[in-house]
């Protein structure tokens, strides 16, 4: 059977406006080739970049992906840091090509709790494409949902004890300005590879009408192809957003 031309299938006018992924699978594409965990995140770093160049030439407006989440300080001290260290090579080497390109770079989650050296990069890429106008690139580092909304619960708590809110003006559109997600569209389409059928404590709030779609791929395996497919996929579906298809 051959596979369909996934990309002149796509609809260019339904494409998908944000796309969010969770990577995952790094560590057992590595141990099934008897490497370390290390060489999978490396090989992941090269999955993330074909990804952002396909969905920015494709015409997607924003690309959120979840590269370190606050769960994960529990891994190994040398992994911690090989996942660091990665991320600043992957701005050092890919900033000024995501800048040619018009992506704005932005990061979801507390990355200031980061080491000193990844800090420093992620400020320097943010001050770099802060203008741009094309793709919104969002990474997620040392991001956690339930903390992102824990957090958002204080801040809006703490301007009610000021006097600046009443507690009957926080609507959902409010409770959203106060997300690290604030001014972004909810994703449409959530991508999760490695055969995991789970959303762990990703965009929770933000995923509430989220089209989901599963890969049993290993994120280095993931691929232009496979990108294609969840989009045409996503386009076969009918999303109802809670009301009624419209009757022809
Ligand atoms: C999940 O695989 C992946 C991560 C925790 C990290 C994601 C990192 C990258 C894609 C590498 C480069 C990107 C940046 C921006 C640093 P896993 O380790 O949980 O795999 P497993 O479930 O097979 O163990």
């Amino acid at each position: 059977m051959t596979t369909p031309n996934y990309r002149q299938l796509i609809k260019k006018d339904k494409l998908p406006r944000h796309i969010a992924i969770i990577m995952d699978g790094n560590g057992r594409w590595a141990k099934r080739r008897f490497m370390p965990r290390t060489f999978g995140h490396r090989a992941g770093m090269s999955s993330l970049k074909q990804t952002v160049k396909t969905c920015a030439e494709l015409g997607i407006s924003y690309l959120t992906v979840f590269a370190f989440s606050t769960e994960n300080w529990k891994r190994p001290q040398d992994e911690i840091s090989y996942l660091m260290g990665l991320l600043v090579e992957y701005i050092d080497k890919e900033i000024d090509e995501l800048h040619q390109n018009h992506i704005h770079l932005q990061v979801l989650g507390d990355y200031r709790s980061l080491p000193v050296d990844s800090v420093q990069a992620i400020d320097l890429a943010l001050q770099k494409t802060a203008a741009n106008q094309g793709m919104v690139f969002n990474i997620a580092i040392n991001y956690g949902a339930r903390d992102e909304i824990i957090k958002a619960v204080q801040h809006l708590g703490a301007l009610i004890k000021q006097g600046q809110l009443e507690p009957e003006d926080i609507d959902e559109y409010c409770f959203s300005q106060a997300l690290y997600t604030k001014g972004l569209p909810d994703p449409d389409l959530l991508i999760r590879t490695a055969g995991e059928i789970r959303v762990s404590n990703f965009l929770l709030w933000q995923i509430a009408y989220t089209e989901l779609w599963f890969s049993s791929l290993m994120w280095p395996e993931f691929n232009q192809e496979e990108l294609l497919k969840a989009i045409w996929e996503f386009q076969q579906r009918d999303r109802r957003f809670g009301g009624l298809t419209q009757q022809k």
